[in-house]
């Protein structure tokens, strides 16, 4: 890891995570995430070269970089999304809690749980808003009878922001929601099974502003309960949810470190330039 600054200077961090941090350096405790080398291939093309990285559940982190440098392509490496693509093979390791995510005992349907993950495209399932929330739940076993899956899906939609828009009408289709509901459903489901990382990949990109704000309010308020990982094109939006930014460029990992000094004073003139809009 290149980021060994111990003094948490960022001016977005809220009160209450910052008396936190004061009492425990995090940034020198177990990561929730650590990869170590990791190269992804789509056949014989290496898409990702020797990414390292750690995740804490304490910060949100932000992947930024130009169009097809490997942002995606990392995230899904992250929880396994990329074992649905024939051609992709992971070398390197991944670690969830210290355990290797790759290892053949690994039940990677409970990793998924575990690492959910929120799309650029709104993808509810064509159910109704109850049912959204509810399948997670009852598959992975977190819920015993009705009532449990009652409170889960209160609870989850609470959390996402999202329940007094929908507590009248759980019964309708999620996908008669508009966009940045279907969003915020979205979220709700991979909170429904209790995971403990949610990789985001460009959650915004297709909602409005207003929508866009409310799904960066939520991203704070559950940042410490959960490791979050969000991939952005927009430089404001990474500087607004996260406090560490990590900038790819060509499959590497350039330059990682705390958001603000990424933006303001970033090690590597690749960095640079891609902050100042010199290309992407
Ligand atoms: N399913 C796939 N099969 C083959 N190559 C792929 C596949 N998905 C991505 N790639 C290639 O891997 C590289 C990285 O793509 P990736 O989608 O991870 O980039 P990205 O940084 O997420 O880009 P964007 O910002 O446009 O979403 C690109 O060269 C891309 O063409
Ligand atoms: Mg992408």
């Amino acid at each position: 890891m290149t980021d060994t600054g111990t003094e948490i200077d960022d001016a977005s961090i809220p009160s209450q995570s910052e008396k936190s941090l004061e009492h425990e350096n995090v940034e020198t405790g177990e990561p929730k995430m650590r990869a170590q080398g990791v190269d992804v291939y789509y056949g014989d093309k290496r898409a990702i070269d020797d990414v390292s990285i750690d995740i804490y559940t304490e910060y949100v982190t932000a992947f930024i970089g130009p169009s097809g440098c490997g942002k995606s392509t990392f995230l899904r490496a992250l929880n396994r999304m990329n074992d649905t693509i024939p051609s992709a093979s992971v070398k390197g390791r991944i670690e969830l809690d210290g355990d290797d995510i790759y290892a053949s005992g690994m039940d990677v349907v409970q990793l998924r749980a575990r690492v959910g993950m929120v799309f650029q495209k709104p993808n509810p399932f064509p159910k109704s808003i109850y049912e959204n929330i509810a399948y997670g739940p009852r598959i992975h076993g977190l819920a015993e009878n009705r009532n449990d899956v009652d409170e889960i899906v209160e609870k989850s939609l609470r959390r996402a922001g999202l329940w007094e828009e929908v507590k009248d009408r759980l019964q309708d289709s999620g996908t008669a929601l508009s966009g940045g509901q279907q969003q915020r459903l979205c979220i709700a489901r991979a909170i429904a099974v209790d995971p403990e990382v949610i990789l985001m990949d460009e959650p915004c990109s297709a909602l409005d502003p207003i929508a866009t704000a409310k799904i960066e309010e939520l991203i704070d308020e559950l940042r410490g309960r959960y490791g979050i990982v969000i991939v952005t094109h927009s430089m404001q939006q990474a500087a607004r949810v996260s406090q560490r930014t990590a900038f790819f460029h060509l499959g590497k990992m350039v330059e990682y470190g705390h958001t603000s000094d990424i933006f303001t004073n970033p090690r590597e003139k690749r960095t640079q330039d891609y902050i100042t809009g010199r290309y992407g």
